[in-house]
Formats: structure tokens, sequence, C-alpha cells
């Protein structure tokens, strides 16, 4: 049975009217019911309210979407018949959109997610916007080749052509963002996009989905399916599509792996970390700290790249936890759409109880600094965690080995260089790795020993549209951003033509 959406005060005229509007899913450029008529309503975490119901879709939906993606797809269709530019253009225009909407659409991701709304605007929206451009430039460079082959007077060359229809599932942590990342190169390629939000967070999609149209991407280019795990995985199975790109966690994308490798299907997979954060003894104590505080505990630590576990050298090791603990003590936790709010609430009841999981294996096995509450003074209902941090020396501890996504650092201490690398590679992933040192050679020789698809030195979680993102291990396979996520879209074809 449906309840009454509760939307709070703060909420500005723009967003709360997409809240209150009927959401259908996004198929061939229209809006629709699903083929069931089957909705589920999405929470504000910061109170647990229900804001808003979507469209759950079901098989028949992902077929229709896929079917109006594979039709966007044809040789003759609008897009294909697009010049290069044309793209380029629309990717464009589409950022300019966000970037008019960017304040209603900051606070649709606030209310959805419970991030500050601040970080929202500042971080998640205007990153999307230079994603987007970042990508709007790459349509007019995708080049092929003349080959020097040995057969006798046969032109050979190469085309970069679209890998086709994609399947793109994104996770609730970054939800605008994570659409961004996946749509962009998506569409520099030429390629036609299936799009499933995560179930937790469904509002911005929808919202980018009907700016895709303003931008003048052609109906059926980017469809929309909002829907739970079922959905994401009739995507995965559904044999008309080309490509899997999936950003969650590694269970998952285990799976989507094997399906997609059972499917010969192009897969790219963005997952989990437990990411390695060193402090060596020469480094600028207040910057580390500082950075390390906010490597983790940004966004509430729901973020694949945080810096999880601090490995601090044992004579400084009291000096930099009794500093974190402090700031720990003096972060501003609260509802997302409050100014001051630096730590959000977490997406959902289900992540407050397993966070709430590890504080409490955490409490056994390790020593709790700072925080450890899981409930808010005047907030029933939300789903917060106050900042935790512990401290052990146990690399065998669960809080150690296992990614939290929650609010709570696990700091311990070490001994020497070479130790500290062994010891930050042992885990399952791979994702980043940070080093704070003013040591230019201690610096390089931590990035090369650390196994990682991202290295920070002295800052943390750095990027770029054009630097390569991704994992090894359990972190995941292959790249996004730059020249390497666009080359996950494109397929080469050798042509051969005898003179
Ligand atoms: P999840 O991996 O279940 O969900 C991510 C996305 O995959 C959602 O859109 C979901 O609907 C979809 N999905 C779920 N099962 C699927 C299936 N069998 N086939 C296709 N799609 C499927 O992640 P969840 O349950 O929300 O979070 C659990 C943990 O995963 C978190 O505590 C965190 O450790 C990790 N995680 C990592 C993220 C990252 O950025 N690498 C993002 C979100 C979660
Ligand atoms: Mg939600």
């Amino acid at each position: 049975m449906a309840t009454i959406p509760v939307l709070p005060d703060a909420l500005s005229p723009a967003a709360r009217a997409f809240c209150e509007r009927d959401h259908g899913l996004l198929i061939a450029g229209e809006f629709v019911p699903a083929a069931d008529g089957a909705t589920f309503e999405t929470r504000d975490p910061a109170t647990g309210n229900a804001i808003a119901a979507v469209a759950q879709a079901g098989a028949a939906d992902v077929d229709a979407a896929v079917a109006a993606a594979r039709a966007a797809f044809a040789p003759a269709a609008p897009w294909r018949t697009m010049p290069a530019a044309g793209r380029s253009a629309a990717i464009w225009k589409l950022a300019d959109l966000l970037e008019q909407h960017a304040d209603e659409l900051a606070q649709l991701e606030s209310l959805d997610n419970g991030k500050p709304v601040k970080f929202a605007r500042h971080v998640d929206v205007a990153s999307s916007v230079a994603h987007l451009r970042y990508f709007a430039g790459w349509p007019t460079k995708i080049e092929g080749a003349t080959l020097p082959i040995s057969a006798p007077n046969v032109h050979a060359y190469t085309r970069q052509v679209p890998v086709g229809v994609c399947g793109q599932i994104i996770p609730w942590n970054f939800p605008l963002l994570m659409a961004a990342w996946k749509i962009a190169p998506a569409l520099a390629a030429g390629c036609t996009i299936v799009l499933k939000p995560a179930e937790q967070t469904p509002l911005t999609a929808l919202r980018l989905g009907e700016l895709a149209l303003e931008a003048g991407i052609p109906p059926g280019v980017l469809n929309v399916l909002t829907g739970d795990g079922a959905t994401g995985a009739a995507l995965v199975e559904h044999p008309d599509v080309d490509k899997i790109a999936f950003t969650g966690s590694t269970a998952v994308g285990r799976e989507i792996g094997a399906v997609a490798g059972r499917g010969l299907k192009r897969v790219t997979l963005e997952l989990g970390g437990k990411s390695p954060n060193i402090i060596l003894p020469d480094a600028d104590v207040e910057a580390a700290v500082k950075g390390s505080f906010a490597g983790l505990y940004f966004n509430s630590g729901q973020a694949c790249n945080a810096a999880s576990r601090l490995m601090i050298p044992e004579p400084m090791f009291d000096e930099v936890v009794g500093a974190l603990a402090q700031a720990a003590e003096a972060t501003v936790t609260g509802p997302g759409l409050a100014p001051d709010t630096f730590v959000g609430p977490l997406v959902s009841a289900e992540q407050h109880e397993r966070v709430s999981g590890f504080i409490a294996s955490g409490r056994d096995e390790a020593q709790l600094v700072a925080g450890g509450a899981t409930t808010l003074e005047g907030h029933a209902g939300g789903y917060f965690v106050e900042p935790t941090l512990f401290t052990t020396s146990d690399d065998d501890a669960r809080i150690v080995r296992e990614e939290i996504f929650g609010p709570v650092l696990v700091a311990q201490p070490y001994d020497s260089l070479e130790e500290v690398a062994e010891r930050a590679n042992a885990g399952e992933y791979g994702l980043a790795a940070g080093v704070w040192t003013r040591d230019v050679s201690n610096a390089h020789r931590l990035a090369s020993l650390l196994r990682a698809g991202s290295v920070y030195v002295n800052c943390w979680s750095v990027g770029d549209p054009s630097a390569p993102f991704g994992g090894f291990k359990s972190s995941g396979i292959g790249r996004e951003h730059g020249r390497e996520g666009l080359s996950a879209y494109l397929e080469n074809t050798s042509v051969f033509v005898q003179l």
C-alpha cells in the first residue's frame, strides 16, 4: 500500500514539483508506467519518510527498453546518421542543461541520497557537468588508422565503431555522477543506452533522461529503467545487450561478470575497495590528518575509493589518532538539506543495519576511539551513524579486511616502509591507496609498490574525466574516464580492400 510522500520544508519549488510528479520509465523518449503497473517508494534517509513513488521495471519493460535502444542504433536512425560534431553538440547541451538546473538536481540528490546539499551541488553536479563536457570533445576525435600490411595492392584501414546497445547499472552513493560517468563515454562513442539507477536513489537519473531529450539526444538513445536488482539482472541477461557497465558491490559484480562472460558481452566492472592510506614519518601531520579525515568521512564513507584503512608510524600513532578523534567529535552530523552538515545519514535502512553490524564487530575486535553511536538525537527514523574511529594492530580483523561503506575509519600502527607496503597490498581489493610524505623519492617508491588503480600522494580522491579510474583484483575490470574509458564503448573493424 502506498504511503503519502512527506517532503521537507527546505525543498525548493522546482525540486518539490519534480518529486510530486508521476515517475514513469523512460522508454523510446516517453515516460510510461511499468507494463504490470508496479511501483516502489524512494525514501528520505534523514527521516525514513517516502518522498516519491517510481515505476518498478519488470522483464517486459527491460525487453521494451532494449528494443528501443536497438531501434535507435539502427544504421538509418537519427543518432547513427548524425555527424560526430552533432553528437558533440548534444552532449555539450546536456551539460549546459545540468548546469542550468544545478540547484534543483543538487536538492533532489541530497533528498534522495542523504548527502549534504552543498557537496551535491559542488561535487556531484559540478563533476557530472565536467564529465559530460570532457566526453563532448571526443566524438570528433575518434580516428582509425591506415595499416602498412604485407599483401600487395591491398588498402587496409581500421574503423572505430560503437559497441552497440549498452546496459548500464549504477549505485546509490553518487547517483547523478555515476550516471554521467556511464552515459558520457557511451554517447560520445555513438552507442545507445538502457540505464538502471539504484532503487535507493532513482530521482536524478529520471531528470537526467528528461534533460537528455531536451538536449536533442534522439528518443531511444538513452532509456532509463527504475527498478531493483531483478531489473538489473534481466538487463544483464538480455541477449540483445552488447555491453554491460556496472558500478556496485563486488558480490554483484562477480555475478554480472559471470553472466556477461557466458553471453560474451563486453563488460566493465567498478567494484568495492578497502583503500590503505599511509602516513610516512616525515609527513606534514596537519595536512595528513585533514586529508585522511575528509578521505574517509566525505559522503559518510559511502565511496568506493574511501580512505578506509589508515596506517600510521608507531611513534606518531597517538598524536594522529588523537587529532582524528577530535575532528570526528567536532564534525556536524545531520540531514543533507541542513547547510552545516558534513556527515549526512546513510542511504538506507539496509546500509544503516550493515554499518551498525560492522561497528558492533569493531567493538569486539578493536578499540573504539571516537563515535560509535548509530542514532542521532532529534532524528528518530533517520539512518544516522556518528563518525566513528577504531584502532587495531590485527590485520585479520573484519573491520580491517572488509569494505564497511560508512563513516567508520580504522587506524593501524606500522614500523617500516617495506612492511607497510606489503600489508597494504595484502587485501582482496586494489582500487585506491594514499601516501602522505615530504620525501619525493619515498612518494614515488610507494606509488610503484602499491597495487591500486589510483595512488594519491599528499591528497585523496583527486580525479578528472581525463584520468583513468578503476581497480586491480576484486575492485573490478577495466577503466572508466579518459581515452581508456571511451575505448570500452568502441569496437574495431579492420577493412581490407583489394585494389
Ligand atoms: P549492489 O551491488 O547490490 O547494487 C548496485 C546496483 O546493482 C543497483 O542498481 C542494484 O539494483 C543493482 N543490482 C543488484 N543486484 C543485481 C544483479 N544481480 N544483477 C544486476 N544488477 C543488480 O549494492 P548494494 O546492495 O546497494 O550495496 C551493498 C554494498 O556494496 C555496500 O555496502 C558497498 O560495500 C558496496 N557498494 C559499492 C559501491 C561502489 O561504488 N563500488 C556502490 C554501492 C555499493
Ligand atoms: Mg532514496
